[in-house]
């Protein structure tokens, strides 16, 4: 069985209807405080199996040791965590504490039960600003910019010091670069609280009349548009990415790092363009400022991914629209409807 951590949330329970497909049984531990237990039900209705489920605090050790006794479980995907760039400057102690926490006490409950394989969620957030494109899993790390990013950075040194002290352990680091869409039923998705932070969610509130406009974050960095760009995966191949590391962590020892995307960059300017090919609307937007912290480009070498894991994406930004607006179209409230 697999534990998934954070299961109910966006790359969660997609990740769970690619294990459920795959054959794997999963129980999901999930606090709920960025996801509704809903997104279980769906999962139900895609794969036909609902996910065991414990509502659960991961830093929580009492709570972890009687789930590891209560199932049978052989690996964990930890994606439990919060992600909010914005809020964890104003809430450093929250960030740092919730996601070290949660990292360090799976550890510990994993080792007392002697579960050895854990596929983690890391970002590109962990590499250095300074580094040329595209970011091999070799480019500088570290001189992150927000509290957020250092928990990755920190999550990411615990589990290799570990894996340096116990030969028997095997985790794979994963990097994502920029998740989007949705499941292709259109019955799961991203259900950001309050003002979506990221780009793809922002616009799709925009499509559906929740946001008057989209504000671009500068339209002066050396690119094509001049537009920020990113490299923009489907979370659904993201989701099936899990599979292949949950797969290779059980057949290897050591620590594993993967970039995690699609080796191709986008500006602000073809997602609004796809987009509205997708939705069939104009998507207002202005101009604004460039955001603090922002890097023109960032894009993945998955070279690495492709050759050891046999990983590559499937999905293009076409795809990745489409799916993200039949979400949105569905539940234009998210899972709060
Ligand atoms: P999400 O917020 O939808 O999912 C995270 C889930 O973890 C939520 O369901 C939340 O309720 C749960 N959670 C948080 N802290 C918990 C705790 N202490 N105990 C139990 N549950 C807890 O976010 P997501 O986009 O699905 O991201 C999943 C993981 O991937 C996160 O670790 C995130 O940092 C990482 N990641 C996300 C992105 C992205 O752009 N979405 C990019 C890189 C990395
Ligand atoms: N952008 C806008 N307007 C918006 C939101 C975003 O123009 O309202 C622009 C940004 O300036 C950037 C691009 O759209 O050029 C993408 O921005 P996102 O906020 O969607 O994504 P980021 O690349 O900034 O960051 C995301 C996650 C981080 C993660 C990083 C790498 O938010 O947590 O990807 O994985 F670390």
């Amino acid at each position: 069985m697999i534990l998934v951590t954070g299961g109910a949330g966006f790359i969660g329970s997609h990740a769970c209807v690619e294990l459920i497909n795959a054959g794997y049984d999963v129980v999901v531990v999930d606090n709920l405080v960025n996801s509704h237990e809903k997104s279980l039900d769906r999962v139900r209705q895609i794969t036909g199996k609902r996910p065991e489920f414990v509502k659960a605090d991961v830093c929580d050790e009492k709570a972890m040791d009687a789930v590891f006794s209560k199932y049978d479980i052989d690996s964990v995907i930890h994606f439990a965590g919060l992600k909010a760039v914005g809020e964890s400057v104003q809430k450093p102690l929250e960030y740092f504490s919730n996601n070290l926490d949660a990292s360090m006490v799976l550890c510990k409950v994993m080792r007392k039960h002697g579960v050895h394989n854990l596929v983690f969620s890391s970002s590109a957030t962990v590499y250095s600003g300074d580094n040329e494109m595209p970011l091999t899993e070799s480019s500088k790390t570290g001189n992150c910019t927000n509290p957020y990013g250092w928990t990755k950075y920190m999550s990411e040194q615990i589990f290799k010091a570990l894996c340096v002290a116990d030969p028997d352990l095997s985790i794979v680091l994963l990097r994502y670069f920029n998740p989007v869409g949705a499941h292709e039923s259109g019955l799961i998705g991203e259900d950001p609280q309050g003002i979506p932070n990221n780009l793809m969610p922002y616009v799709s509130q925009v499509a559906i009349g929740r946001r008057d406009h989209l504000t671009v974050f500068g339209d002066d960095y050396d690119t094509t548009d001049g537009t920020g760009v990113r490299d923009y995966i489907h979370v659904v191949d993201l989701a099936k990415a899990h599979v292949l590391a949950i797969q290779y962590a059980s057949g290897h020892k050591g620590c594993e790092v993967f970039n995690i995307g699609t080796g191709k960059g986008s500006s602000v300017l073809d997602i609004v363009h796809a987009y509205e090919k997708a939705c069939g609307k104009k998507i207002p937007y202005v101009v604004g400022p460039r955001r603090a912290g922002d890097l023109a480009t960032v894009y993945a070498d998955t070279q690495k991914a492709n050759k050891v894991l046999g990983f590559k994406a499937q999905y293009d930004l076409e795809r990745m629209c489409a799916d993200s607006w039949r979400w949105q179209t569905m539940n234009p409230n998210g899972f709060g409807d």
